[in-house]
């Protein structure tokens, strides 16, 4: 897994703010929930992180290593919802440097 830091990320849709300074470091072994109502900017946080979207401004970092707009580190999956019936979310993972880029 490793150290995430995301650091001052700004994201904008058609000069519309949608991330506005985000900044938060989880570590290794964390357990993290990132909240928010609909439309508030998680999924938009979680492609910058994982590389498929670039932010506008700031830097994610993996184990000090800077990976903003890189894909291939940091990958997310929906979780199945019966998992947690109505309530929809993400998991996040570091992959492990064999499988990373596949
Ligand atoms: N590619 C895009 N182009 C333009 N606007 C976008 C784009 N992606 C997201 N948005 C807008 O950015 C805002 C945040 O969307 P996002 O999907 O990140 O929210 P969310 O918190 O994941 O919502 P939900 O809980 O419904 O999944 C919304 O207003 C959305 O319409
Ligand atoms: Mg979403």
């Amino acid at each position: 897994m490793g150290n995430l830091t995301v650091k001052q990320i700004h994201k904008s849709f058609g000069g519309q703010p949608v991330l506005e300074n985000i900044s938060f470091t989880a570590r290794e072994g964390e357990f993290v929930s990132i909240l928010g109502p609909s439309g508030s900017g998680k999924s938009t946080l979680f492609k910058v992180i994982g590389g498929l979207l670039a932010p506008d401004r700031g830097s994610v970092y993996l184990d000090g290593e800077n990976i903003t707009g890189k894909r291939g580190y940091i990958s997310y999956t929906p979780s199945p919802r019966r998992s947690c019936p109505g309530v929809p979310f993400w998991t996040m993972c570091s992959s492990d440097r064999k499988y990373r880029g596949r």
